[in-house]
């Protein structure tokens, strides 16, 4: 059968290897911009399309080779054949390498400081999984920051010493003391991982501080994996404080509207992401095309978002200090007011690492109930008309929830406790709604309990 003819545009890539659609690579040229700059530049070259502005939507399964020799070499280099010559492998298959994937991986890479390379995955669990099974043998050890996102218990409490021979030990990253007391008497660790601000408790862990003391305990050899889900890179850059991996839940602020599940894992060191590649590739968790498109628009929008979702959540916070029916407040932004007023030595340290990690505060907000009681929760989640009742955030519409028994639900009753987990605990994610109209529905729903 005759071959269409080629296209201008098309007739420009190389016969030999596909040209990547990144104009950004591991020695990133777009550097010298702000990553606000560089994440709406990186990734696309119009040229390779049509001179359409925007990636179009590469929605297939399978890419056609230039010739049998070209096919052949591009296995050669996505399994190693013969060793690394440094080349990409060309597009092959969509499970291995799609242009939407590439694209999205390049801004993600263009958003973080201090990253070289991205994998993009169906879903953040995908993406802490897959990557701890990749880089990790049986018999290896994980320690990790306590509480974690639910999902990540699990695996960490029952998968991977069960299923898959790794040890996990939980600790409070927190308080430097209790880390220091583990590594020396379990240590030294394969992988530290550490979630900053901690799901649902906002604890803030000072990243350079542990990354310093589980590396010193290892001659090095402890993997810092940070999971940036809350802060963003907007917001933390854990590679500029010493993290060898960051993983993300692109679902949350990355896709921005609760309607994509994506995840991803970057790195500094391209020799890591090779490692978690093969994994994907071979384990099958490579999203679809279409999720990738929506990723890579939404992600050029971050920082706008993030910063007015956190100029939302800073006036929700403080309005809801004054409420009579809140115990505590667990939002970055209160720690250096709430360290001058309580001057609990516990705050104080808070709040020196909010001041020394985070550029902002974000606009996730936990807050404990007087009423430390199921039921008192209960009471105000059913009472709000613009907050929605369901798990998730980072989207534009806000988010409530009751952690205990919705995203912690599968933590054992004492484990909850230990990590302060508390029955009258409600998690807030704050959207882009209107910050009085918010004010004005959890002012009603709380006022039920006065
Ligand atoms: C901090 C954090 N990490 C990871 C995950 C898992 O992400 P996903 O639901 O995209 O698999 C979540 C989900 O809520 C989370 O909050």
């Amino acid at each position: 059968m005759k071959k269409k003819s080629p296209t201008s545009a098309q007739k420009k890539r190389s016969a030999s290897t596909h040209d990547k659609h990144s104009v950004t690579d591991y020695k990133n040229p777009l550097r010298q911009y702000h990553p606000a700059t560089s994440v709406i530049l990186a990734g696309y070259r119009a040229g390779l399309s049509e001179y359409s502005v925007k990636a179009p939507v590469f929605r297939t399964s399978t890419f056609e080779f230039h010739s049998s020799k070209e096919g052949e070499l591009f296995f050669q280099r996505a399994y190693h054949l013969k060793g690394d010559d440094g080349k990409e492998p060309g597009l092959i298959y969509s499970r291995l390498n799609n242009p939407n994937i590439e694209i999205v991986e390049d801004k993600i890479v263009a958003a973080e400081k201090g990253a070289n390379c991205a994998l993009l995955f169906p879903s953040g669990m995908s993406a802490i999984t897959t990557s701890i099974l990749a880089l990790l043998p049986q018999g290896a050890k994980i320690l990790y920051s306590d509480p974690v996102y639910g999902g990540t218990y699990l695996f960490f409490k029952e998968f991977c010493p069960h299923r898959f021979g790794i040890k996990t030990i939980p600790v409070d990253t927190s308080q430097l003391s209790q880390l220091k007391k583990v590594l020396k008497t379990e240590g030294p660790f394969d992988m530290l991982y550490i979630e900053s601000p901690t799901n649902p408790t906002m604890r803030l862990s000072d990243i350079q501080e542990c990354a310093r003391l589980a590396k010193e305990s290892s001659n090095g050899n402890t993997l810092v994996v940070i999971d940036n889900t809350f802060m963003g890179p907007v917001f933390q850059q854990p590679f500029l404080l010493g993290a060898d991996l960051v993983i993300y839940s692109a679902t949350k602020f990355l896709g921005g509207h609760s309607d994509l599940l994506a995840g991803v894992c970057l790195a500094k060191d391209k020799s890591l992401i090779k490692k978690i590649q093969d994994y994907r590739t071979i384990l099958g968790p490579t999203p679809a095309p279409d999720v990738a498109w929506l990723l890579s628009r939404s992600i050029e929008t971050v920082w706008v978002r993030m910063q007015r979702q956190a100029e939302k959540a800073t006036k929700i916070a403080n309005s809801l200090k004054k409420h009579p029916a809140i115990e505590h407040i667990f939002y970055p932004g209160l720690l250096p007011e709430q360290s001058k007023k309580i001057k609990s030595s516990d705050l104080i340290e808070q709040a020196r690492i909010f001041k020394k990690q985070c550029l902002g505060p974000g606009s996730l907000i936990s807050f404990k109930l007087k009423n430390n009681t199921r039921q008192a929760a209960y009471t105000v989640l059913d009472a709000l008309k613009i907050f929605h009742l369901a798990v998730s955030l980072g989207g534009t519409e806000s988010l409530i929830q009751h952690p205990r028994s919705m995203t912690h639900a599968d933590m054992t009753p004492s484990d909850l406790d230990r990590a302060h987990i508390y029955e009258g605990l409600i998690r807030i994610s704050v959207g882009l709604e209107s910050s009085e109209d918010l004010i004005e529905d959890l002012t009603q729903a709380l006022d039920h309990l006065i």
